[in-house]
């Protein structure tokens, strides 16, 4: 029997790859940049598998071209990219990867929120330029995080990672959802339930960590931000388009906020001029690139493209119904 054609977007981690070669005859994606859309489109052609990355747009279009798809793997959590309902219109399994991302993503979280408080950037770059003058009483002051309030927007496995690390630092934790979390699991992080407006009043630090659907997204608008402290920063590490980028733009130009810490945009890898500000920490979307986790994902793709091929239900679909339970 031939082995089932897959087509990666990415060359992936010799673990995927070992996994993957085992047992499907698999083109990989290698170059340093990343292919264009025209690219992926030539590529899918006759592939029955799709192991892609999460800049990919997973659409009727790309489906088209794509006939004998029968699985896109997503090697991320997030799953914005595809079109679930369209995937499942045409009978392709989409998988992604939960879990395993969660506290890697929850201690660069911590990274930001730290590094905005403490300033950590603006004294960097002072040390490495070679100006610096030596120690001075008011150099670089920033704001104290422990005791103070941790607000986490989003009470999913990332947010209560999150939320755990705030005991260390002798936080209050309050936190919001849509769905309040069973009590065990507040009393476990120590983290209490607001509705989003009163978190917003009383937050020193917040932190999101919602998923990009229609209700979430802009879900942090002008009136948010007027409702925030001004002493109060803002962490993203959930999806760019959580945020109205103008309106925080327009918070730290007029000190609505103390400050921001951003880790995702609203339309990567183009950022915002007006986030480019001394009070704005910008990192290039790498919460979860931890060479151990970023390994583990690709893993999981890599398991859920071979599940599928072996008749079996890869564990992380997304169109669960799609394939009779087994
Ligand atoms: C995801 O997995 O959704 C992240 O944004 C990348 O790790």
């Amino acid at each position: 029997m031939p082995k089932p054609k897959v087509y990666s977007t990415h060359p992936l981690f010799e673990e995927a790859r070992k996994i993957l070669d085992a047992n499907c005859d698999v083109q990989y994606w290698s170059e340093s940049e990343r292919p264009s859309r025209d690219e992926v489109l030539r590529r899918v052609k006759d592939r029955e598998g799709l192991v892609c990355l999460l800049t990919e747009k997973i659409n009727d279009e790309l489906l088209r071209a794509a006939p004998k798809l029968r699985i896109v793997a997503n090697v991320a959590v997030g799953f914005d990219n595809i079109d679930v309902d369209a995937c499942t219109k045409r009978g392709v399994v989409a998988t992604n990867t939960p879990g395993v991302l969660d506290e890697t993503t929850a201690d660069f979280a911590w990274t930001l929120l730290l590094a905005v408080a403490r300033r950590l950037a603006e004294g960097e770059s002072l040390a490495r330029s070679g100006s610096w003058k030596g120690w001075n009483l008011d150099q670089f002051c920033g704001a104290d995080v422990w005791g103070k309030t941790l607000g986490v927007v989003g009470f999913g496995r990332i947010g209560r990672a999150v939320a755990r690390r705030a005991s260390g630092f002798q936080m209050k934790v309050i936190y919001t959802d849509a769905v309040r979390a069973p009590e065990d699991v507040e009393n476990s992080v120590n983290a209490e339930y607001r509705d989003l407006n009163s978190l917003l009043a009383d937050s020193d630090f917040i932190s999101l960590h919602v998923p990009l659907l229609p209700e979430t997204r802009a879900l942090f608008d002008a009136p948010k931000f007027f409702r925030m402290k001004p002493t109060a920063f803002l962490i993203n590490t959930s999806r760019g388009p959580v945020v109205d980028e103008a309106a925080l733009v327009a918070a730290l130009e007029n000190n609505k906020i103390a400050g921001a810490a951003l880790d995702v945009y609203e339309n990567e890898p183009f950022i915002h001029p007006g986030l480019k500000r001394p009070n704005v920490v910008l990192a290039p979307h790498l919460a979860s690139a931890s060479l151990e986790t970023r390994t583990k994902m690709a893993v999981m793709a890599a398991n859920n493209v071979v599940a599928l091929f072996h008749g079996q239900r890869p564990p992380n679909m997304l169109n669960p119904d799609l394939l009779k339970k087994q």
